[in-house]
């Protein structure tokens, strides 16, 4: 173990996230493909990210930092890049996110009334997470999926021509996968 590791490893010990062994050996696996200078480590900044998001599940402020230090870059540049991309969360939501796209295909095909009723159904207001932590319900703009409109984006998965029906039977689905 180098000292820079060395060093890493302390900083981290006093922050309350950091990678397990499968999200270390990930890391691990993608900084193969980057140079070890600085302009490599910043690139390792966006698959930490996600590393970070499959194990926690959103970007906290420790994601930050335990990503910061283990790419040898700032927490603000971190901060930066996790801000830019809505596709990080920034706050905690249920184990499903529901992303309706209610842009002006969607919009026109149904969407934002899917998106409404599927609100209605679950209990929740636009943007909440149902009691038992399982489902958030947000409105996003346009997933580019236009052509199968309307769509909705559940964690990483698409699922396209949504009705009432299909999202009903998806979320019972989901429910039983949990
Ligand atoms: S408008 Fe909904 S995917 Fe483009």
């Amino acid at each position: 173990m180098d000292n820079m590791t060395n060093r890493t490893n302390e900083k981290t010990k006093t922050m309350n996230f950091s990678f397990n062994e499968s999200s270390m050996n990930e890391f691990r696996r993608w900084e193969k493909k980057f140079p070890e200078d600085p302009a490599g480590r910043r690139s390792l900044v966006i698959p930490a990210l996600w590393i970070s998001q499959w194990q926690h599940g959103y970007i906290s402020r420790d994601v930050i930092n335990y990503v910061a230090e283990i790419t040898q870059t700032e927490p603000l540049h971190v901060w930066g890049v996790a801000t830019f991309y809505t596709l990080f969360k920034k706050e905690k939501t249920g184990k499903f996110l529901l992303q309706f796209c209610t842009n002006i295909t969607c919009s026109l095909m149904g969407g934002d009334q899917v998106f409404v009723n599927t609100c209605k159904k679950l209990g929740v207001k636009a943007g909440e997470t149902t009691r038992d932590g399982m489902f958030t319900a947000v409105e996003v703009e346009c997933l580019g999926a236009c052509g199968e409109s309307p769509t909705l984006q559940v964690n990483e998965k698409y699922y396209t021509h949504m009705t009432d029906d299909e999202v009903e039977k998806l979320v019972a689905d989901l429910r039983k996968m949990a």
